[in-house]
């Protein structure tokens, strides 16, 4: 059942740290600074990675790419629905991983299919063990989440995030020093229980429920971010909702920003990133736009937007996780305030299985 919360959405989002407990349990070495993947340790580096996934496992996926090619790996999210059909050149020693929480997703299978077909390895990140996913790719890497009910993904992407911290350690060869981001990882659900227990999302749908659009910009890493807040307002809201990489806005989508429009702006960290985002705050301020930030308080963003989402101070690679737990929340009471159905959104399925 729903153990006392309105939504199983609701009860997902707070099962997060628990979901992140055990993705993370037993996988690293926090004096020795190493992460191990018992499942694929005997994987030899890859000469490149190619991700395939839809809906909010392809923004995990542009996650996981991103943090890949910052560690000097090359690598690219696609939309698996596009993969098969325009089939990007693999060559040996590319590694195709296929990330879907169900592990029964047409698109996906059809894409990691494809892969395997043109000769290279396939590796499902799931969570569901023997799911089709899991016994088709020729290696399989659970986020052991639990089940997740609500059509709406939320603690599954959360523990996609560190799979991909995982996934990409393991497989990139060393040395490197781990133990701040074992250490950031492991303090991750204490972080995510401090916003479940502090975050003034619900106070922001009184003040900003019945805009005209919600708008969610970031970069890097937190492009991610800003496209999965969008898309789970959508889904569940049913209101108007668009991400973009912040740098984008001025080559069109700024021509939606108006004071209608609150613009919620993922900043974290404080490198030249944050600081290009700073610019786009002021901009889209300019057009008369409120700004959320959702930010650590490494830079000043919070000073300079109209309101804030405060997350803890931790590594860049957990930023992401504890910025979307504040979306989430928002998207969440902005859908319930609206009295949707929030656990089945209209003409939506919890595991699209055609194609
Ligand atoms: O099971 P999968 O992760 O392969 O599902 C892919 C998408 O259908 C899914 O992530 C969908 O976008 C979410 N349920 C939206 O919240």
């Amino acid at each position: 059942g729903k153990s006392g919360y309105d939504h199983y959405m609701l009860k997902e989002i707070h099962e997060q740290p628990t979901a992140l407990r055990q993705c993370f349990s037993g996988r690293s070495d926090a004096l020795a600074g190493t992460v191990t993947l018992e499942e694929i340790d005997e994987i030899p580096q890859p000469n490149a990675v190619q991700f395939v996934a839809c809906g909010t496992s392809y923004h995990a996926a542009l996650y996981g790419a991103a943090i890949l090619r910052e560690m000097g790996i090359p690598a690219e999210a696609y939309l698996a629905s596009e993969y098969a059909l325009s089939p990007p050149p693999l060559t040996l020693g590319t590694l195709v991983v296929g990330i879907t929480q169900s592990g029964e997703t047409a698109d996906t299978l059809a894409a990691l299919r494809d892969a395997k077909s043109r000769g290279v390895n396939t590796l499902a990140l799931t969570n569901t063990v023997n799911s089709t996913a899991a016994r088709e790719c020729d290696h399989a890497v659970y986020i052991r989440a639990g089940p997740e009910i609500g059509v709406a993904a939320t603690k599954t992407f959360s523990s996609q995030l560190v799979g991909c911290n995982l996934l990409a350690e393991e497989l990139v060869d060393g040395p490197r020093d781990l133990r701040p981001l074992i250490e950031s990882l492991r303090n991750l659900p204490d972080d995510v229980q401090s916003i479940l227990d502090s975050s003034a999302a619900e106070e922001l749908v009184e003040e900003y429920g019945g805009s005209d659009a919600y708008f969610f910009i970031g970069r890097g890493t937190n492009v991610a971010v800003a496209l999965e807040g969008a898309l789970k307002c959508k889904e569940i809201s049913y209101e108007h909702a668009e991400g973009f990489p912040a740098g984008e806005l001025k080559h069109g989508p700024l021509a939606l920003v108006t004071p209608d429009t609150p613009v919620f702006a993922v900043v974290t960290g404080d490198d030249e990133r944050a600081r290009k985002t700073l610019g786009n705050i002021k901009e889209v301020q300019a057009r008369g736009a409120p700004v959320i930030a959702v930010t650590d308080g490494k830079s000043n963003a919070a000073e300079i937007a109209d309101e804030t989402l405060m997350i803890p101070e931790t590594e860049e690679r957990a930023a992401p996780v504890l910025a979307n737990v504040q979306l989430q929340l928002f998207s969440y009471h902005l859908a319930d305030a609206l009295g949707r159905p929030i656990d089945k959104p209209r003409n939506l399925a919890k595991s699209v299985t055609v194609e």
